[in-house]
């Protein structure tokens, strides 16, 4: 039975989608059968793991009107990882998904008792498939981070250093601890530091203060390597042993207990 990690944070541009395109490649290439479902209209992390759809069938695949195997599609590249990886992608059309949940409420009502089971409902159908599920979100708290946080076991959560304190996730956590009250008590997060400045002594001081609040990993730093990755398609395990964002990914996996499959 797959375990289910979202990646999530109600801001853009922290680096969910490249923490959810390095851990997904990462996991696959150690042997892993992986499913990334995309659940970012923009389709970032559909279009880096090779799959490109006009439209997606997500809200559709949701609803029941249409099955598993009409929206997963195999990812596409040139190493050997990508055959472990399949693809729930996404495209611009995903944003139809609140329109079309509130003309078929009935049928939700029917199925899964109440919209935000849909995807845990959808992905227990096909779990036993794959060992890892990894969902990345879009930056607002809709419906789709919602889904995404009732049907996961553990959250990654990348944060900014201006986000560094409990103001600044306030929104997410309030969202977080409601999901685990009502729906999955198990529901476990990790804040990791994204776009580290390690010169900046500010950042390391507030990163502490959290530390004693929260689950904080290791960091990855503001890294060149970091942007040729995901403009070369070239996830970082594959970089030179010099590349600093292979470094910083191996500690992070490592803390977070995903290294011990590692075999090179
Ligand atoms: N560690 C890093 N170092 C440098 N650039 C990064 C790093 N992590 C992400 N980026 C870049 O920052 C931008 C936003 O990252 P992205 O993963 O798309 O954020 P989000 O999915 O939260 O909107 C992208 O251009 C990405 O390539
Ligand atoms: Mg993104």
């Amino acid at each position: 039975m797959a375990t289910v990690i979202t990646v999530a944070n109600n801001k853009g541009g922290v680096g969910k989608t490249m923490q959810a395109y390095q851990l997904s490649t990462f996991l696959a290439h150690n042997g892993n059968k992986v499913l990334v479902i995309d659940l970012d209209s923009q389709a970032n992390l559909s279009t880096t793991l090779g799959v490109d759809v006009r439209r997606t069938l997500v809200p559709e695949w949701l609803i029941g009107d249409v099955d598993a195997e009409d929206v997963i599609c195999p990812s596409e590249g040139k190493h050997d990882f990508y055959k472990n990886l399949d693809v729930i992608p996404s495209s611009r059309h995903l944003a139809n998904l609140a329109k079309l949940l509130i003309l078929s409420e009935a049928e939700v009502r029917k199925n899964a008792g109440r919209k935000e089971r849909l995807l845990r409902l959808r992905l227990n159908e096909i779990k036993d498939k794959y060992d890892y599920v990894i969902i990345d979100t879009p930056p607002m708290l809709g419906d789709e981070l919602i889904m995404a946080l009732v049907a996961s076991d553990r959250v990654l959560i990348p944060t900014q250093a201006q986000d560094y304190s409990i103001d600044g996730l306030e929104e997410l956590m309030d969202t977080f601890e409601i999901i685990k009250e009502s729906e999955n008590p198990n529901l476990d997060f990790n804040i990791i530091p994204s776009m580290v400045n390690s010169r900046r002594k500010l950042e390391q001081v507030r990163l502490e203060e959290l530390a004693q609040s929260f689950n904080v990993t290791p960091g990855i730093r503001n890294l060149v390597d970091m942007q040729e990755s995901i403009s070369l398609r070239k996830p970082v395990f594959l970089m030179n042993r010099k590349s600093k964002g292979k470094k910083d990914y191996n500690k992070l996996w490592d803390s977070l207990g995903f290294m011990q499959q590692h075999q090179e």
